[in-house]
């Protein structure tokens, strides 16, 4: 559920309609609802109240300041995957002991400026790395919390490019190795082993999966435990998928993923960390768009937006699909569109073959579910600005990333001496 439903024959983002927003800022822009991002937050915790649970926020989905701090005020804490995107959830007032760092290659720099944070846990995805955190803990003085990321060899059954846990993808370490090389890191100096991870993939939209991996990471755990180790922390990672399209996806609820994954791993004890991006964020925004030119083809009539593939680069890059609607309402007759933006390229299409009333130049569209892997994927492509985020709250909204000047944009590129 979201909080961009239609009053009075328009789309509202919570008491605010979209169409004075628009006025205001200008367009393309993404709009976010405070609203839907604390409910979904709520929504998952829900679903684990009776255990000791810790949500951290997938920041990759969404690093704006505002989108975190919205969530750290609800008790958040996050997964990150870089140096900037941990630097980015301190900035927003998530504490280091509520963050956990995830990703397959940490640099030293990232290591160490980790390290120096207290974070709660390193994902450890292989063993130079295991290695090279364990040399630089040493040297600063520090010991680092650690889990392995556990590749378990399951198929998520979602688009190949955003799945993880296939035994040829590369993330984590083979389950088959788990024991050998947790042996190896509880006796290395800097290293504390306190629990397992995994990440499957994304937007999965049936439990199965996820099942199947806890079931395989429950014997590890046990057979860990047997090896002397005291493992107190599960980490199930994220990738519960949202509805695209809500007239054909049904994902799984987060209270029937929180049943499940309770019925599986509960018995162990272990403080039990998520890391969802989407689900918490994707519903929680939308982009909207205006129409440039209605370009009729030969057998096909282009809706020409003022959005592209450098804002939102999902379609293109995943063949995603988006629910895109006019946000007024009117009677007029349907038409079909391939819905594109102004990039040179035939990949900057939004969709085809979708069934809009008559619009004009002008007219206002919001393309849906785009919260998520939206403005942190975006580019200046084209030498087209980024779009600004708004943040509503009940009636009111805020900017919360402005649009960049072609003065700033221009200005990253310096010249070399010779030249001047
Ligand atoms: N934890 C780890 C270690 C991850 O790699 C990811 C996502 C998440 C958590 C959060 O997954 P979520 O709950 O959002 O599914 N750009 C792609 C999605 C890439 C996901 C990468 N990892 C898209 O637009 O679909």
């Amino acid at each position: 559920m979201d909080h961009f439903g239609f009053k009075q024959g328009e789309i509202y983002a919570e008491d605010l309609p979209v169409s004075k927003i628009a006025a205001d800022v200008g367009t393309p822009f993404y709009c976010y609802s405070t609203e839907t991002l604390i409910r979904h937050y709520n929504v998952f915790c829900a679903a684990f109240s009776d255990q000791d649970f810790l949500l951290c926020y997938a920041v990759k989905a969404n690093t704006n300041q505002a989108i975190i701090k919205t969530l750290a005020q609800q008790g958040s804490g996050a997964d990150v995957v870089s140096e900037g995107e941990l630097r980015r959830a301190l900035q927003a007032g998530i504490p280091a002991r509520k963050i956990v760092y995830s990703g397959v290659a940490k640099t030293e720099q990232e290591m160490a400026f980790a390290l120096n944070q207290g974070i709660f846990q390193f994902n450890v995805e292989s063993q130079p790395e295991l290695h090279q955190l364990s040399r630089i803990a040493e040297s600063l003085g520090k010991t680092a919390a650690i889990a392995f990321r556990i590749n378990p060899d399951v198929d998520a059954k979602t688009h190949a490019k955003i799945s993880t846990g296939k035994s040829e993808n590369k993330f984590g370490i083979p389950l088959s190795r788990a024991r050998e090389i947790y042996a190896e890191a509880a006796k290395l100096p800097g290293i504390r082993v306190q629990g397992v991870d995994l990440h499957i993939g994304s937007q999965l939209t049936d439990l199965e999966p996820f099942a199947e991996a806890f079931r395989r990471i429950v014997t590890l755990v046990e057979d860990l435990r047997t090896d002397g180790h005291e493992i107190t922390v599960l980490d199930l990672g994220g990738g519960l998928g949202i509805p695209y399209d809500r007239a054909t996806t049904k994902p799984p609820l987060p209270t029937e993923y929180g049943e499940m994954a309770k019925k599986i791993v509960g018995h162990l004890g272990c403080k039990i960390i998520i890391e969802p991006g989407r689900l918490l964020v994707g519903n929680a925004g939308i982009l909207v768009s205006k129409v440039i030119y209605i370009k009729q083809g030969e057998g096909r009539k282009f809706l020409i937006i003022d959005a592209a593939m450098n804002d939102l680069v999902r379609p293109s890059m995943y063949d995603a699909y988006h629910e895109i609607v006019a946000v007024k309402q009117n009677d007029a007759n349907l038409s079909t569109y391939d819905i594109v933006g102004p990039v040179c390229e035939t990949g900057d299409t939004f969709a085809r073959d979708r069934e809009l009333p008559e619009l004009e130049s002008g007219d206002l569209v919001v393309i849906r579910s785009a919260g998520a892997y939206g403005a942190v994927m975006s580019s200046t492509y084209n030498t087209r600005r980024l779009i600004p985020e708004v943040l509503v709250k009940g009636g009111e909204y805020a900017i919360v990333r402005p649009r960049p000047s072609y003065e700033e944009i221009i200005g990253l590129d310096s010249l070399p001496t010779w030249m001047e």
